[in-house]
């Protein structure tokens, strides 16, 4: 979704900012532009499409030298991708200095504040929300933006990620949060702030992450002008938006700068894939004590007892994450014995849902910043159940606001198709449910055995990579098809959905995903000969219903595709296509049955030339609702 970064220090801006907003590619954007303040006050440039189209832009443009400036990279909510709806958006002070905003988030209470300033006296040139908070900015300025941005945020009701300048203070960049994360960068003489740490990391790795309500003003220029000795100097300030001072820790961000870079592969996506065996190793290291027989996760230490009395579970998430918390709900029903439920968040939070007493509500999160699960787990906890966090990126909000949490340590995920993000999900949701089961009934002898084969997955998972070819010339044969079926039975149900999802995110193909028998209640009615349908089917307790469900497809000249266990010889005799992988008790098979898919959807988005990591209206992260 959209991205901010923004920059006050001692080197050029522009070049800083172009590089920034590159890094912020793979969320998803569709207009980009930066303002940079200029000796001769603030130069813009804006443009619809790809971030290199600015970058053109700006090098025709005569001096845009500057130290300060802010950029952005906006996907459209309010108005369409125009050049005068991408940001920054600006507006004329009383004192005839202007103000650039850069904003991530909705303002809701917008349609409300245009009316109040057009009455003013305001002209707007753009249809956004955005341009409505520069203006007011803008409105109540005296001198101080500081005060004009607090002042501004007070009378606004929504969310928002801002950075903003004036060119009355061309040393300072001022901005805050409210429910879309933004984050400052500390380096040497220099600040830079970003919606996401990806445009930082090159920079520093000490940051600060701003909380909700929170306003910072950063200031850098030469030391005559901030008169604190040295050549040139830098101060910083945080306060509420009501200007009472907070005081925030700087951090360190958890992971180095090659691994949000290419590093030879063609694409984010190709690269997660395969990176999948070492983001198991990691979420896995430190978690398996086998000698106690047991699963350490020293961030629920604290709530064990509450977890393990637990009467019901409430799981919620979007899009893949979903898919990871359906495969949880069969987890702790199957193995812990706790009832519970997988909840998309965007329903969960505006159903008046009913929180019993002992109910623990766990948000499942490869960003931490998805704006549903957020409200979601805001609207659970408020109603008296226990938060609990299955997150990927470090500090991110959803992170910060459960009561205790479980990170997934499968490094950042760039791809906008998530991949590694759901083996990590998945396998924190089986430590969590072993957690619980261990300290209930799960005997010593079940746990052990867990134990022993979630050591074994990041090897088996390389065993299953090691088809990332075959997997491709099998999708050839059958890419030319529009419309696919995914199907599989319990624990490989939610997988084939997961599949589907891939397929459909990336290649455009339409595909379905459903319990395999499902299909005979409608959906059989769309098999025609050649039509693609692929049976997540390891071998289990359902296997051989699978085995009758993937007959009825090929009595009606439907092409097969399969997911299958090692050594199972026989479901070839069946399906046109198989993949196999290793095999694993049933709750851990969706954890390698899905790699099969990832990679089949990938190769089905190239085979058809598309962009893998930047596919169309998409974006990685959806911090607005
Ligand atoms: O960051 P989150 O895990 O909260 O994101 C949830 C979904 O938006 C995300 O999984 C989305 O469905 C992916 N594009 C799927 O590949």
């Amino acid at each position: 979704m959209c991205g901010i970064v923004a920059y006050v220090g001692n080197r050029q801006a522009t070049p800083l900012l172009l590089e920034g907003l590159k890094r912020l590619e793979y969320r998803g954007y569709d207009s980009a532009g930066l303002a940079v303040m200029t000796p001769d006050g603030l130069k813009i440039a804006r443009s619809v499409g790809r971030v290199s189209v600015l970058e053109t832009m700006v090098e025709n443009m005569d001096a845009a030298d500057g130290t300060l400036g802010l950029a952005h990279t906006r996907w459209a909510t309010h108005g369409a991708p125009t050049e005068y709806n991408a940001h920054p958006h600006t507006g004329m002070t009383r004192s005839g200095h202007r103000v650039a905003v850069v904003h991530n988030g909705t303002i809701e209470n917008y349609a409300t504040l245009k009316k109040y300033l057009t009455e003013k006296g305001q002209v707007f040139d753009s249809e956004t929300d955005t341009e409505v908070l520069a203006k007011l900015i803008c409105e109540l300025y005296q001198g101080d933006l500081e005060k004009a941005v607090q002042a501004a945020l007070r009378e606004v009701n929504g969310t928002y990620g801002i950075a903003a300048i004036c060119e009355n203070e061309p040393h300072t960049l001022v901005c805050a949060r409210k429910g879309a994360p933004l984050i400052i960068g500390v380096a040497d003489k220099s600040y830079v702030v970003a919606s996401d740490a990806a445009a930082i990391i090159s920079h520093t790795s000490q940051v600060i992450s701003l909380d909700d309500h929170q306003v910072a003003k950063l200031c850098a220029g030469p030391e005559d002008r901030l008169g604190d000795g040295g050549p040139w100097s830098v101060q910083f300030k945080t306060t509420t938006i009501d200007n009472i001072p907070v005081t925030q820790e700087v951090t360190r961000l958890d992971f180095e700068l090659e691994q949000i870079e290419l590093s030879g592969f063609k694409h984010f996506m190709h690269k997660e894939i395969f990176e999948q065996p070492d983001a198991l190793r990691n979420c896995l290291r430190g978690r398996l004590d086998h000698r106690d027989c047991r699963v350490v996760l020293g961030g629920l230490s604290r709530y064990s007892r509450e977890l393990v009395r637990a009467k019901r579970f409430i799981l919620t998430a979007q899009g893949t994450a979903y898919h990871a918390g359906l495969i949880g709900e069969y987890l702790l029903e199957d193995l812990a014995k706790i009832p519970a439920r997988c909840e998309y968040a965007s329903e969960f939070r505006y159903r008046n849902p009913i929180i019993e007493p002992d109910t623990v509500a766990i948000a499942i999160s490869q960003s931490g910043e998805t704006a549903d699960p957020l409200a979601a787990l805001r609207e659970a906890r408020d109603r008296g159940a226990l938060a609990i966090g299955a997150v990927n990126a470090v500090g991110s909000t959803i992170a910060r606001e459960t009561d205790a949490g479980v990170y997934l340590h499968v490094g950042p995920e760039i791809g906008v198709a998530s991949t590694k993000a759901f083996l990590g999900q998945v396998t924190v949701l089986t430590l969590i449910t072993l957690y619980i089961g261990k300290r209930r009934f799960l005997s010593d002898e079940v746990v052990r055995t867990y134990l022993r084969e979630l050591e074994r997955l990041p090897n088996y998972a390389e065993r299953v990579l090691e088809q990332f070819d075959s997997i491709g010339k099998a999708t050839e044969r059958c890419v030319d098809r529009d419309n696919w079926l995914f199907l599989g039975r319990g624990y490989n149900y939610p997988t084939a959905l997961e599949g589907a999802l891939k397929l459909k995110e990336i290649s455009y193909i339409h595909a379905e995903g459903m319990p395999a028998a499902e299909m005979k209640h409608g959906p059989i009615a769309l098999i025609d000969k050649g039509m693609p349908v692929v049976f997540v089917a390891p071998q289990g307790s359902q296997y051989d219903k699978v085995m009758i469900n993937i007959e009825e497809i090929r009595a009606r000249g439907g092409r097969v595709l399969a997911v299958a266990t090692e050594g199972d010889q026989a479901i070839s005799n069946y399906a046109d296509e198989v993949f196999y992988i290793p095999s694993v008790p049933e709750p851990l098979q969706p954890i390698l049955s899905v790699i099969p898919l990832q990679i089949l959807a990938y190769h089905a988005a190239l085979l058809r030339g598309h962009d893998v990591d930047k596919p169309r209206n998409l974006a990685k992260s959806v911090t607005v609702e």
